[in-house]
């Protein structure tokens, strides 16, 4: 299925996303290790459920009852990336997103990124951004679709020795997008809101 005037397909029939729970944290780690050479401690991943817990969303393959992706963001402070005045400003962070390759190419990835998109815009984010291997040409396609730029390159980011691309995009340049997609998965019963609390409202 096709959003009108959005380059966008989504195959999303028994898959549906929420917010991720504290005993979600094993499946979501599994999905990591599966998906990402960086992996990161417990720990860490109960810090940003502590931390950003409406802004970690998982997708569940309802029939088998297993979390099939994941995407864990946070907020950051410092210099805009897209204009030239030093002044510091509120950024989203995408942290962490993959999806087990069984269910690549349907959309997934692009529902969990605007879900999150859209949380972090309700934090009053300027920009959002992450980083991204330079070798990653599906996750750089997938990000380009929601207009994130190149604006940065880093030198041996990763522990392989790999650089990164730090992509962003000014949120004033991705809502339409965002917007269309998360109305698209209201409109289609897909988004199972079990975040309670005033930030998810
Ligand atoms: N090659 C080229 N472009 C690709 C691609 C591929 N293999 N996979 C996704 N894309 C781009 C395409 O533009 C696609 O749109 P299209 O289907 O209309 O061509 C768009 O992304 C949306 O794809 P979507 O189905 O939403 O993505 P996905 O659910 O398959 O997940 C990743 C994409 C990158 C998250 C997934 O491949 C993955 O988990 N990779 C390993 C983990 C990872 O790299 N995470 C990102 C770290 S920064």
């Amino acid at each position: 299925m096709q959003i009108k005037n959005l380059e966008f397909r989504f195959n999303l029939s028994g898959i549906h996303f929420r917010h991720c729970q504290y005993e979600d944290i094993a499946q979501v780690i599994y999905c990591n290790r599966a998906t990402l050479p960086e992996n990161y401690s417990r720990y860490t991943f109960l810090s940003m459920l502590r931390t950003y817990p409406d802004l970690f969303y998982v997708a569940v393959d309802e029939k088998e009852d297993k979390i099939v992706a994941y995407i864990m963001n946070k907020i950051d402070t410092g210099y805009p990336f897209l204009r030239k005045d030093k002044v510091i400003i509120t950024k989203g962070h995408v942290f962490s997103i993959g999806v087990l390759k069984k269910y690549r190419k349907r959309g997934i990835a692009s529902a969990l990124l605007a879900l999150a998109f859209k949380a972090m815009m309700k934090r009053n984010v300027e920009e959002i951004f992450l980083e991204v291997r330079v070798s990653n040409t599906p996750a750089i396609r997938l990000y380009e679709k929601f207009r994130m730029k190149i604006v940065h390159e880093i030198p041996h980011y990763y522990a392989d020795g790999e650089n990164a691309y730090v992509m962003a995009v000014n949120v004033t340049d991705t809502i339409d997008i965002v917007n269309a997609i998360v109305d698209f998965l209201h409109a289609h019963n897909k988004v199972i809101d079990n975040l309670s609390g005033d930030i998810n409202a």
